[in-house]
């Protein structure tokens, strides 16, 4: 890792856990690898980042429905999905200090691309690297890593009665990917809505994969949540359909903020079987040192729904009225991570300014993102401040959430609440015991406008709603 990277990600982490967004999980205990835990803010800011893409994917569209199906799904399942036999990774050990990499990634370091390819390919690479005296552990330095073998992905659990072994006949899976649930809850939910193709579901929920991880916060993680839309139509209009919803889902990203300059399409040139166009959405972490995918768009073909009809014995066809035509509905996926969302958002939001001699650390979120709207601060502990404070704090939270916060300084009350995005603070000094006004700063510009109290609530609405 550069320098700069590795200050990035370090000061992101240690915001993140002093502020209360992002805590490792399990801590007391020694902590879990690449799980994480998301404290008062975090959960704020990951909400609000699902209901943006929920508002984007379902509330503003006529043609998208909405699931939340169970993470327990019937074994079969990722059996029919190819899970079972196929989700795996190239993982390399380092038999000195016992450290995981995945053997794409190393290559990755030395600019070779090597995504999906075979075993051989990548071990080729490897020994290459090796004879050259340039494999090394990241970790330890050490020369004497693995060969490159497959680990699979697919996290084993079982069900029933607690006294069964994890045999393999008791054994179930957590999903690795959401769609799964999409899938198998097509027919009910055409045959429950009576919606007509094309149309998509969209589900949030978590997915559970037992990767192979870098040092990378909550970029990949072991349990994560899924952001995925599936979109069923006829084959026909695969084209269209697949070039509108990139359209789309780029000026998402654009409405919340982020710059047409720190994102980018990465296009798969090696596809699954079934694939018929792959680009992902790309945004250049600065915490990770570069452009990483965040979202994927995928053409699957009509992969999905065969494969579970034909394990299933069920009809997964579709019978469309006005041509007679009976066919089975071909796939156009949108999926994010929520989580990477997060630390995306984060990440764009991150910045470092001069006041005064002093830097001032704030997180420009989009408003609408921020998990705190508005704080209110009386100057002082008088209660002659603190009551009408209150009065304020409680009116105003029945609209937004809203922090009252009477401890130290202002000085490090505004310094709290930049460092957690909040966009207005609004003072109560003496003076508004005369003209029942209070100060509204802004976040972002640091300007201090006088309000009366009674145009307050009004004020907010336009600005945040
Ligand atoms: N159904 C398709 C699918 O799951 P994917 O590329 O494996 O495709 C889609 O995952 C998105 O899910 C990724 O772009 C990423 O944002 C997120 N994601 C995948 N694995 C993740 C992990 N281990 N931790 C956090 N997010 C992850």
């Amino acid at each position: 890792m550069t320098d700069k990277k590795e200050n990035m990600l370090e000061k992101i982490t240690s915001l993140a856990k002093r502020r209360g967004f992002v805590f490792p999980s399990s801590e007391i205990y020694g902590g879990m690898q690449a799980i994480y835990d998301y404290g008062h803010y975090g959960t704020l800011l990951k909400n609000n980042i699902r209901d943006a893409w929920w508002k984007h994917m379902v509330q503003c569209r006529d043609d998208v429905v909405g699931l939340d199906s169970a993470i327990f799904m019937h074994p079969t399942t990722w059996v029919a999905s190819g899970h079972v036999g196929g989700f795996n990774d190239p993982q390399v050990d380092c038999r000195k200090c016992k450290s995981r990499f995945r053997a794409d990634h190393i290559l990755e370091e030395f600019g070779i691309s090597a995504d999906k390819a075979p075993l051989e390919e990548l071990n080729a690479h490897l020994d290459k690297l090796r004879e050259e005296g340039k494999l090394k552990c990241a970790n330890c330095g050490s020369t004497d890593l693995t060969p490159a073998k497959i680990f699979s992905l697919m996290v084993k659990s079982n069900i029933g009665s607690p006294t069964d072994e994890l045999k393999e006949e008791n054994v179930v899976y957590l999903r690795p990917e959401t769609c799964g649930g999409i899938y198998l809850e097509y027919k009910n939910t055409i045959d429950s809505l009576h919606i007509k193709l094309p149309f998509g579901i969209a589900q949030v929920g978590k997915a559970f994969r037992n990767e192979i991880v870098a040092r990378q916060f909550i970029f990949r993680t072991r349990e994560f949540e899924q952001m995925e839309m599936q979109y069923f139509l006829h084959p026909d209009i695969m084209k269209e359909k697949y070039d509108m919803w990139k359209d789309t889902r780029w000026k998402w990203y654009l409405e919340y903020g982020m710059k047409k300059e720190e994102l980018r399409w990465y296009k798969h040139e090696k596809l699954a079987h079934y694939a018929s166009e792959a680009y992902d959405v790309e945004y250049n972490f600065k915490t990770l040192g570069g452009f990483k995918e965040v979202e994927g768009i995928h053409a699957r073909g009509d992969w999905d729904l065969s494969q579970h009809s034909k394990y299933s014995g069920v009809d997964l066809s579709y019978f469309d009225e006005k041509t007679g035509e009976k066919f089975t509905p071909h796939i156009m996926e949108t999926s994010v991570g929520l989580n990477r969302l997060v630390l995306m958002f984060i990440d764009h939001s991150y910045v470092e300014e001069e006041v005064n001699g002093e830097t001032r650390v704030v997180l420009k979120f989009d408003k609408r993102l921020a998990p705190v709207k508005v704080a209110i601060l009386p100057l002082s502990k008088k209660e002659e401040l603190t009551k009408p404070a209150r009065e304020i704090y409680e009116k105003l939270r029945q609209l937004f959430m809203v922090e009252y916060d009477e401890t130290q300084s202002i000085g490090k009350r505004y310094r709290r609440q930049d460092e957690i995005g909040t966009p207005y603070c609004v003072t109560v000094d003496f003076e508004t015991l005369n003209d029942k006004a209070v100060t509204v700063r802004d976040r972002d510009t640091m300007k201090q406008e006088r309000i009366a109290i009674d145009k307050l609530e009004e004020y907010l609405k336009g600005k945040l709603v």
